[in-house]
């Protein structure tokens, strides 16, 4: 019987997944089958239940379910255990266990598609809800000089200094939050937009020179150009959007199910060229 694998999030209609992993299925001749699932927003728990006694052999989860998706799984890897989200389960043996990928995906979307080396560099992140809580590990496993979030609610990004306290070690000046007008006179070499402001077309009250020279701006929203992308191109910034982050958090989802490593780059040349 081919494999069953969906999406499920609430909206769901709108996700890449589909596409993106059927097409990883043909590239390495895997027999799946991939569907959307749109999940009642309170009875993300059954829903979940019925795919697996149906057959289902695991599932990615988008918004707004990632945290009941931690709550749900029998067991954590490392990374969801600390970013107390969940965007990827595996049903196995009877069990289930839930990991997060889109720290992975942000990282290797930056080191291998964008040639960009997190080590030693000074990181900002902007923004401190689910997206930053995702990244936090694994951009601190990259062993940046520094790691600051900034938020404009500032207790939220003190919160989650103080959540990923125990790896501050990881980042060798360790990690701060600060607020936005704080920025002004710090130079960042990697500026990572992880808020939703660009979703209603404003973006973080950003001092202007925060890039340092060759600097790189990474917003994760991808199919929409985002006030912070305009910001960092008029600044002559590089800059990019979060399609690759994208697509490789489903090919580490792809890699965990299926033991199998797609290749990437051309599922996000024709998601791009498609847009
Ligand atoms: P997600 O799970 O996508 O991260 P979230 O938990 O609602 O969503 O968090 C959204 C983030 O975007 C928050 O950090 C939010 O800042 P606040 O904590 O101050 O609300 C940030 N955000 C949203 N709109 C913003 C705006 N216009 N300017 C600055 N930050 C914004």
């Amino acid at each position: 019987m081919t494999d069953r694998y969906a999406v499920v999030g609430n909206p769901v209609a709108h996700s890449l997944s589909p596409r993106i992993h059927t097409a990883f299925a043909l590239e390495t001749s895997q027999a799946i089958e991939y569907t959307r699932m749109l999940a009642p927003l309170d009875a993300f728990k059954p829903a979940l239940l019925k795919f697996r006694d149906d057959g289902g052999r695991g599932v990615n989860v988008t918004l707004p379910f990632k945290y009941q998706a931690w709550q749900f799984v029998d067991a954590h890897a490392r990374g969801a255990l600390e970013a107390s989200a969940v965007n990827t389960i595996h049903f196995h043996d009877g069990k289930s266990t839930g990991y997060n990928t889109d720290g992975v995906g942000l990282v290797t979307d930056l080191q291998k598609n964008l040639d960009f080396a997190i080590y030693g560099k000074r990181v900002l992140v902007m923004g401190a809800g689910g997206a930053s809580y995702g990244v936090m590990y694994p951009l601190l496993t990259a062993r940046p000089q520094t790691l600051v979030v900034a938020n404009r609610t500032f207790e939220k990004a003190q919160g989650l200094v103080r959540h990923f306290e125990r790896y501050k070690d990881l980042a060798r000046e360790g990690i701060s939050a600060r607020r936005y007008g704080e920025l002004a006179g710090t130079e960042f070499d990697l500026v990572i937009n992880a808020t939703s402001a660009g979703l209603t077309d404003q973006m973080p009250s950003l001092p202007d020179n925060i890039f340092a020279r060759d600097a790189l701006a990474y917003d994760m929203v991808y199919g929409k150009e985002t006030p912070f992308m305009r910001f960092s191109a008029a600044h002559r910034i590089r800059t990019t959007d979060g399609l690759g982050m994208l697509v490789e958090q489903a090919a580490e989802s792809f890699w965990l199910w299926r033991a199998v490593r797609p290749q990437t780059a051309p599922v996000i040349a024709a998601l791009r060229s498609h847009a």
